[in-house]
Parts: structure tokens; C-alpha cells; sequence
């Protein structure tokens, strides 16, 4: 296997690609977008908050990024997506499947109501679904294009959230999850110490995943969460630092 010594001097990792960001008006995907959009690539931020897309198209600037509205759960308003996509742009190299949404942890199950497990899987499974239906058709076609899809570690260990969330989460790119109250139960399980999860670690996963770098990783789980779903807390003496007390 031959190996290049050679170091590229392209910084601009997404140079001339083309990006379809679901729930790029916030969060995640919004830092995504700006950080895709650095790299040198051409964004489409798909998002039901128009106002706030339009303000984060602003900030980015609309020579490189576009706002369409598009409610994930809803085929037409996906196909139209990845459409205007090719209209505007030309082509369509990486679908980010990042929209999502969580409902309230009630941790009893009967506590739990259909219509509030329903609603959380149209988004995060059924639109996910969907994304990679509709964006997979010009890349069949062109041969060529990367998607991600936002999952949580509430998919495999139990408790963290709500148990719609925990079952639509089968995806994969797994986040950490550092909401508030769970942040420190996070920090102090994960081997990592002293940093926490920020969406400019998630969205430099996007990065990597949606470059040319990582064009033979295909159906990769990555996990970014500091170790948190890999450290075993009854096996505390094993992760202790060296300056810890016993
Ligand atoms: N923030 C975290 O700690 C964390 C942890 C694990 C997983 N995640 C996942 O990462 C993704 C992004 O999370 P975030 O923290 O940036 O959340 P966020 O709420 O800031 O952003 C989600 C975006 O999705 C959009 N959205 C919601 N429903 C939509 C729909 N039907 N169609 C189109 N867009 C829709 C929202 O308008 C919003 O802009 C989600 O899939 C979430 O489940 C986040």
C-alpha cells in the first residue's frame, strides 16, 4: 500500500463541494455550516426556523450559503432540498443529516405518550430516512458524495435521555451529550478531563467525515464524547490519574 509523503498545502478542506445541512439554523449544524463553508465548500441550510436561518445565512454570507425551508419529516420539502441544492450550486457532494429534536425524559414508560415518541421519531429517524433517500440519488448518479447522520450515545447507554431519543438514535455519528445537568455527569465519567463537548467538535467530525481524508471510511460509528460511553466508572481505579488521591 503506497504512502504519500508528500504534506498537502490545501487548508480549505471542502474546496468546490457542495453541502445540504438539515438543522443548520442552530446548534450543531450552524457551526457546521460556517466551518464547512471556511473549508471552502457551498452550503444549503435546510431548517424549519426561517428567521433564524436567514440571519445565520447573513452572518456566513449568501455568495456561499443558501436557506431553504424544509421540515425534515415531510418527502416533497426533502426532495425540493436536495433539488434547490443542484439548482443553485450545481451538484450535491455531502448531506449532514443533523436535524433533530428531544422531548422531555420522563423516565417511567408509562409516563411516555405514542404521540410524543411519534413525533420525536419523524424527525430524527424518519427524516434521516429520508435525507439520505433524496440525497443519494445525484451521488449514485455523479458516483461520488458523503453523508452524515447525528446520532446521540443516549443510544446505548440508558438513562441519559428521554426513551424516544435513546430509540431514534440509531445513526451515526454519535455526540456526547453536555446538556445542562448532565454536563457533569459527563465530565466526570469521560477519561477525558478538563474540556467540554463543544458543536466545533462535532462540526470538525462533519469536517473529516464530509473530506476528501476520510473518502474510504464508509458505515463508521464515531464516537465524540470523551470517553464517556467507553469508561466502565466501577472501574475507577484504572482511570485515575496519577496526581489523584486513591
Ligand atoms: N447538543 C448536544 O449535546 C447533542 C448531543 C447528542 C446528539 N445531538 C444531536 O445533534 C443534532 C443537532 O443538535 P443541536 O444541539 O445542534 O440542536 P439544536 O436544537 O440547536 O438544532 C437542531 C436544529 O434542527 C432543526 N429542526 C428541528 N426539527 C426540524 C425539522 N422537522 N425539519 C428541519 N429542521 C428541524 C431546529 O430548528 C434546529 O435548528 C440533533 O440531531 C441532536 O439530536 C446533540
Amino acid at each position: 500500500m503506497a504512502c504519500s509523503s508528500v504534506i498537502s498545502a490545501v487548508t480549505r478542506r471542502l474546496e468546490g463541494k457542495v453541502a445540504l445541512i438539515t438543522g443548520g439554523a442552530s446548534g450543531i449544524g450552524e457551526c457546521t455550516a460556517k466551518t464547512f463553508v471556511n473549508h471552502g465548500a457551498k452550503v444549503i441550510i435546510a431548517d424549519v426556523q426561517d428567521d433564524l436561518a436567514h440571519s445565520v445565512v447573513e452572518s456566513i454570507g449568501p455568495a456561499n450559503c443558501t436557506f431553504i425551508h424544509c421540515d425534515v419529516t415531510d418527502e416533497d420539502q426533502i426532495k425540493n432540498a436536495v433539488e434547490k441544492a443542484i439548482a443553485t450550486y450545481g451538484k450535491l457532494d455531502i448531506m449532514f443529516n443533523n436535524a433533530g429534536i428531544a422531548d422531555e425524559n420522563k423516565a417511567r414508560i408509562i409516563d411516555n405518550t405514542k404521540h410524543d415518541f411519534e413525533r420525536v421519531l419523524s424527525v430524527n429517524v424518519t427524516g434521516v430516512f429520508l435525507g439520505i433517500k433524496h440525497a443519494s440519488q445525484p451521488m449514485i448518479q455523479a458516483r461520488t458524495g458523503s453523508i452524515i447522520s447525528t446520532a446521540s450515545v443516549s443510544s446505548y447507554i440508558g438513562g441519559a435521555a428521554s426513551h424516544a431519543y435513546a430509540c431514534s438514535n440509531t445513526q451515526s455519528m454519535f455526540v456526547g451529550l453536555d446538556d445542562e445537568g448532565l454536563e457533569n455527569v459527563m465530565n466526570s465519567l469521560a477519561n477525558l478531563k478538563g474540556v467540554t463537548l463543544k458543536a466545533q467538535d462535532v462540526a470538525n467530525a462533519a469536517l473529516y467525515l464530509a473530506s476528501d481524508e476520510a473518502k474510504y471510511i464508509s458505515g463508521h460509528n464515531l464516537l465524540i464524547d470523551g470517553g464517556f460511553s467507553i469508561v466502565n466508572p466501577s472501574f475507577t481505579n484504572m482511570f485515575k490519574y496519577p496526581e489523584e488521591e486513591p
